[in-house]
Formats: C-alpha cells, sequence, structure tokens
C-alpha cells in the first residue's frame, strides 16, 4: 500500500528548528519559530490562562460532549472579541475550532459548498500555510501583490489593481492584523479602500485574525475587520487564540460568519458544522473552555488584556531598537521598516544565500525568506546581530 509513497516535503520552519537545536554556538540566535518568547526566550503560560485552567480543573464535572460548535460561551465572547460589543449577533454565527487552522479549514470547506465555488485571492506572500488549506478544501487559488521588499512597504495601488480583476463572488483572504510574513498592514485609509471595492464588485472579504493584540492593541488591531462588517452583506472570519492567549498546543480558534440576514446565517452555519462532523466531529474542549473562562471574568480579563500589552509593548520596544542597531552599523535607513511594521514578523528583504550565510558564520536563525520573530530579537546584544546582518549584505 505505502511502497509508492514519496515522503512529504520537510516543513521549512520545523527544519530550522532542528538545525537550531543542534548548533552548540552558546551564541546562537533563534528568530525562526513563530511563538512569542520573553526575554528568557520562554514561551510561558499566561497568568490569567492558568488560573482559569485551576478553575476549569475544581468545577468540571463531566467530559461529555459539548457539541459540534463546541463551546458557545467562547463563540460569544470570541464573537464580540474581534467584531466589537456592538456585533450584529442576530447576523453572525460562529463555531469553536482547532485553533486558527482549523478555523480556515472549516470556513474553506463552507465556501466549497456554495453555489458559486469560489476563487481565493491570497496575498503574495502570505502565511505558508494559507495556501495548502484552501487546497485541501479543493478552492481554486489567485493572488495579489502585496509587499514591496526593497522598502518594506504595502505594495497597495498593485493590490487594489489585482482585486479589480477578480470575479463577483470571488474570495478575498485579508489578515486582519500583523501580516505574516512581512509585518506591513494596511492603515484605516487603505482599509477603507479596500471595503469601497469589495462592496463595488461583490466579493466576499475573509479575514485571517490570528494576532489580535499584538500590533496596535485589541481593539485597534480589529480596525479593519469592524470597517468591512459595518459595510459589506457577507464575510467570514477565522481567528485564532494561539498567540494572544499563548494556547498553541491546545489549538482554540473560531470560524465566523457575517451573512445577509438571520436565516441565512443559520443556514451557512448548519454546512460549516455538517463539514465539522466529517472532518473531526468536536472541537477540543480544554483551551477553548479557560479562554471563555478569562474573557467572561472581569478580574481575569484586565489581567490578560495587561500581560497581553506587556508583550505587544516589549515588541515595539524590540522594532524600535533593531532598527536603531540596523542604521548604526549599515549607515543607512534601509532597515527603517522594522520599527513601523507591526506583530510578531518582520521581512528583512535578504536573498536565501545571505540568510544562509547568516545562520552558518553567526549562528542566527530566520526563515528562509527572511522573515524574522521580532520576540526573539536579543535585547542586549542588538548592534552585534545588526554587525552580523550588514556583513552578510554584500
Ligand atoms: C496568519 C496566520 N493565520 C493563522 C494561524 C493559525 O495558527 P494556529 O492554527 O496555531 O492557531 C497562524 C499561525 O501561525 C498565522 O500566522
Amino acid at each position: 500500500m505505502f511502497e509508492d509513497l514519496k515522503p512529504a516535503p520537510a516543513d521549512k520552519i520545523l527544519a530550522l528548528i532542528g538545525l537550531y537545536r543542534a548548533d552548540p554556538r552558546p551564541d546562537k540566535v533563534d528568530l525562526g519559530v513563530g511563538v512569542y518568547k520573553g526575554r528568557d526566550g520562554k514561551t510561558v503560560v499566561m497568568r490569567a490562562v492558568r488560573e482559569a485552567e485551576k478553575r476549569l480543573l475544581q468545577a468540571q464535572d463531566t467530559k461529555t460532549y459539548l457539541g459540534l460548535a463546541g463551546d458557545t460561551g467562547f463563540n460569544t465572547a470570541m464573537v464580540k472579541l474581534a467584531f466589537g460589543l456592538g456585533a450584529d449577533m442576530t447576523r453572525i454565527r460562529a463555531a469553536q475550532a482547532p485553533g486558527g487552522s482549523g478555523a480556515l479549514r472549516l470556513v474553506a470547506e463552507l465556501l466549497k459548498r456554495t453555489r458559486s465555488d469560489p476563487t481565493v485571492w491570497l496575498s503574495d506572500p502570505t502565511w505558508p500555510n494559507h495556501m495548502p488549506v484552501m487546497r485541501a478544501a479543493g478552492l481554486q487559488i489567485r493572488e495579489y501583490p502585496y509587499f514591496d521588499a526593497a522598502s518594506g512597504a504595502v505594495r497597495f495601488d498593485d493590490m487594489l489593481a489585482a482585486l479589480r480583476t477578480a470575479s463577483d463572488g470571488d474570495v478575498v483572504m485579508l489578515h486582519g492584523c500583523c501580516h505574516n510574513p512581512t509585518g506591513a498592514n494596511l492603515d484605516a485609509a487603505q482599509w477603507q479602500a479596500v471595503t469601497d471595492l469589495v462592496v463595488e464588485r461583490g466579493l466576499l472579504p475573509f479575514v485571517d485574525i490570528a494576532y489580535q493584540g499584538f500590533g496596535d492593541g485589541l481593539e485597534a488591531d480589529a480596525l479593519g475587520l469592524r470597517l468591512l462588517a459595518a459595510k459589506v452583506p457577507e464575510m467570514v472570519v477565522a481567528s485564532s487564540c494561539s498567540k494572544n492567549f499563548a494556547v498553541y498546543r491546545d489549538r482554540v480558534g473560531a470560524a465566523m460568519i457575517l451573512a445577509k440576514d438571520g436565516g441565512q446565517a443559520d443556514v451557512a452555519m448548519s454546512q460549516m458544522l455538517s463539514a465539522a462532523r466529517a472532518m473531526y466531529s468536536m472541537p477540543p474542549d480544554h483551551g477553548a473552555a479557560a479562554v471563555r473562562i478569562v474573557l467572561e471574568d472581569d478580574a481575569l480579563r484586565a489581567d490578560w488584556e495587561a500581560e497581553l500589552e506587556e508583550m505587544r509593548l516589549r515588541m515595539l520596544r524590540l522594532r524600535v531598537q533593531f532598527a536603531e542597531a540596523l542604521r548604526r552599523q549599515s549607515n543607512s535607513d534601509r532597515f527603517d521598516f522594522v520599527a513601523s511594521h507591526r506583530g510578531m514578523f518582520s521581512r528583512l528583504g535578504l536573498t536565501e544565500a545571505q540568510v544562509e550565510r547568516l545562520r552558518v558564520e553567526h549562528g542566527v536563525y530566520m526563515v528562509g525568506d527572511s522573515r524574522i520573530n521580532v520576540a526573539g530579537l536579543p535585547e542586549d546584544r542588538m548592534d552585534e546581530l545588526a554587525k552580523a546582518i550588514v556583513s552578510v549584505l554584500d
């Protein structure tokens, strides 16, 4: 049965982790894997989540099935987090999903079941898992230009020009905030322009929001999503708690539908849940239950928001320090964009060969497309790191 199988290509980021672990150099620097790390390089369990888990352990007296949509309190709290307190709950439905990836797949399966068998437009570049997940659901894929590597800016005019060629009923995937892998985001005026275009052309926005609270703050990071929600008749959202609640391995996410009216929302939800039933039946409970406890309890929520804000401000500080060190070491403003980017990632614009030299000659690990995890920047060795980067430029 298995003799004809060829090995699946290795995941580049996972392979990089292996190389990093095997590197004996004590001063090696890990800017690769996309997980938030504190100053000591550790990814901690957040205080409020730990407390919620304790409460859960004490209060939970059954582990019987919850249902296809998972924890309904969690789903409502996640909708409010994304769409805001004024969310039009009459037209929105949500299902708990196994992580943001599970939510993406669930929404993709729903889209596949619609009459138009739509094409999904992805930003170029985008998170490497977007394409496989959309393909696995059988959707057609097109790409729109997004990032100018030379300036570190969004190629906004090119993005709009490409999306103007999309057909009525096509789906546009947008990173809600903190674009992965570039860190380059749309500003409010650009979100407004995208919203106008989406309405004018009859496109369906599909917002992937995996870093809410990592960019400009919990509310500010949802600005684009909310601008869209106020104007479009329909949209879909995949959200993840992996990063902002640091519950990576517990697999916590939500798939959301905003429909034209409550009746259509119910039908779409029933199709999404039937897709869930065929894939994994019901989502894992633990992490989502802990997140729900945090979001529903004023004190725990305040503590979670405070800790998240510390993480966000730390990443912003590191961005500024790194951009300043690069300016000193390169005597140029080439890397200034790092300070204005938001979220956990920036793409430095180095070639694969330069990235490889950084790894081999300096023990600096980043993804081959020169994406760095800002949370991994070494606070006390910024100039040393900047010097190493500048040394491979020629
Ligand atoms: C853009 C984007 N979307 C979704 C996800 C989903 O992550 P998870 O499935 O771990 O929740 C990630 C994680 O890296 C991401 O970067």
